[in-house]
């Protein structure tokens, strides 16, 4: 088949090399010309393990190719995927569409044939109605219909999730469109992977319930924690306590320093926001919302406490700033709150990240980045642990303690084992233990 992706990010790049892995012939467009120029070039916009190498391979291989031109990317295209960015919308948390009603209209003008448009980017429900709206308007004789069809990938693992998805769910509402998505999908489907169809707004509105049960949870064992600490209880204990329950799941109760990224947080907020347009509130998510947003700045204020309470004019090293691990995204990360707080009581900070210094000099001030994470130790006042990049896993503790001017560590992941610690002398916090 041929497919055009339209969005050439974390979602629409991995999206568009599988698709082109699994055989169809796809093009990738993005309205930003530099990104499409690196990608033209062999090099990734983004860090993703193993997508260098599978794009190299469909390109390669002639199924995968990279443009700035919509007319040039739909050509022959019997379906076309909108995976732009939705981010929270400036001043109010609704989702922001205005790249997806853009996308929709230079679509709309583009369609030649019966074209299936679908909505990968993740949208408020109705978004598709919006979608289909728009596109009758610009182009009365377009013979199109518009599907809904979530992303469900996580960042870091993104091609194993897309190539092997728990579920894939389309949401349409005209039976060709159905025929076409099932046709784009069989290669999964020929492995088992369950494919659910719903309506076009169920659809919509399960992305939206995925990412708020989810954050719901880390919320919740991060809430344990906080009683964990004040009882003398161990939150790794609870957590693998409740979550040997069948019903309940091991997964996502790792306690740490609140939800960050891309997409939890403005899915969360643009839930409560649509919840409340359709009087029906979410008040548990609304909560979720309130009790992570706090929770970053606390646990900077975790570590000053740790520091003995005043970090005026101290430095603090801190290790991983990604909003977790095998990715670059910053967006939305915990450090960026928690080094704010630090620098709002006076400390500077020296970070270390693998992947993510380029895209957290956009969005930290102040901070002085080290080449690796003995170097951000070097006469710190304390080491922070934000990220659990495997780097960070085995470090030297004998060296860490050698280097470090106070021996305080916050491991905001529970990554160390609080023995291991203090054998090395080291007077260590975690989270909820
Ligand atoms: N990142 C994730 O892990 C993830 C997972 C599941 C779903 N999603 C959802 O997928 C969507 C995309 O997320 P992302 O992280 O890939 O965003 P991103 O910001 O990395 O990528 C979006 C891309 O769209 C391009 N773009 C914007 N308008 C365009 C237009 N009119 N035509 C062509 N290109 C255009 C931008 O230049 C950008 O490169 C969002 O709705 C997000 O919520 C993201």
């Amino acid at each position: 088949m041929r497919i055009a992706m339209i969005g050439s990010g974390y979602v629409g790049l991995v999206s568009g090399a599988c698709f082109a892995d699994f055989g169809h012939q796809v093009t990738c467009v993005d309205t930003d010309a530099g990104k499409i120029a690196r990608l033209n070039a062999g090099r990734m916009p983004i860090y993703e393990p193993g997508l260098e190498e599978l794009v190299a391979r469909n390109v390669e291989a002639g199924r995968l190719a990279f443009t700035t031109e919509l007319a040039e990317g739909m050509a022959g295209a019997e379906a076309v995927f909108i995976a732009v960015g939705t981010p929270s919308r400036r001043g109010d948390g609704h989702a922001d569409l205005s790249y997806v009603q853009a996308a929709a209209r230079d679509i709309a003008s583009n369609l030649k044939g019966f074209t299936v448009v679908v909505t990968k980017s993740t949208v408020p429900v109705g978004t598709g109605d919006d979608v289909e709206r728009i596109i009758r308007e610009a182009n009365p004789e377009a013979d199109v219909a518009v599907a809904s069809n979530p992303e469900f990938l996580r960042e870091g693992a993104a091609i194993a999730d897309f190539k092997r998805p728990d579920r894939i769910v389309i949401g349409v509402e005209d039976e060709r469109a159905r025929r076409v998505l099932e046709e784009v999908y069989r290669p999964l489907y020929l492995n088992q992977a369950p494919l659910l169809v719903t309506g076009r707004r169920t659809a919509e509105l399960t992305k939206y319930a995925a990412n708020a049960f989810l954050a719901t949870k880390i919320t919740f064992i991060n809430e344990m924690a906080d009683l964990a600490e004040k009882v003398g209880a161990n939150v790794q204990d609870v957590a693998r306590g409740i979550g040997l329950d069948n019903r309940i799941g091991p997964k996502f109760l790792n306690a740490g320093p609140g939800y960050g990224g891309s997409c939890f947080p403005k899915d969360t907020l643009a839930l409560v926001k649509t919840a409340q347009d359709h009087d029906a509130p979410t008040r548990i998510v609304e909560t979720v919302v309130q009790v992570n947003d706090q929770r970053k700045r606390a646990m900077g204020r975790k570590v000053i406490a740790a520091m003995g309470g005043d970090v005026r004019d101290r430095t603090v090293g801190v290790l991983g700033l990604t909003f977790k691990p095998n990715t670059d995204d910053m967006r939305d990360s915990p450090a960026i709150a928690i080094i704010q707080t630090l620098q709002d009581a006076g400390a500077r900070i020296v970070a270390y990240d693998p992947e993510g210094v380029e895209q957290a000099k956009q969005l930290l001030s102040g901070v002085t980045y080290a080449p690796d994470p003995y170097a951000a130790l070097d006469g710190a006042d304390a080491m922070v642990l934000v990220t659990e990049w495997d780097a960070f896993r085995a470090l030297d503790l004998a060296r860490v303690k050698s280097l470090l001017r106070q021996p305080v560590v916050v491991d905001l992941r529970n990554v160390y084992r609080p023995d291991e610690m203090a054998r090395h002398g080291l007077a260590y916090t975690g989270i909820g233990r």
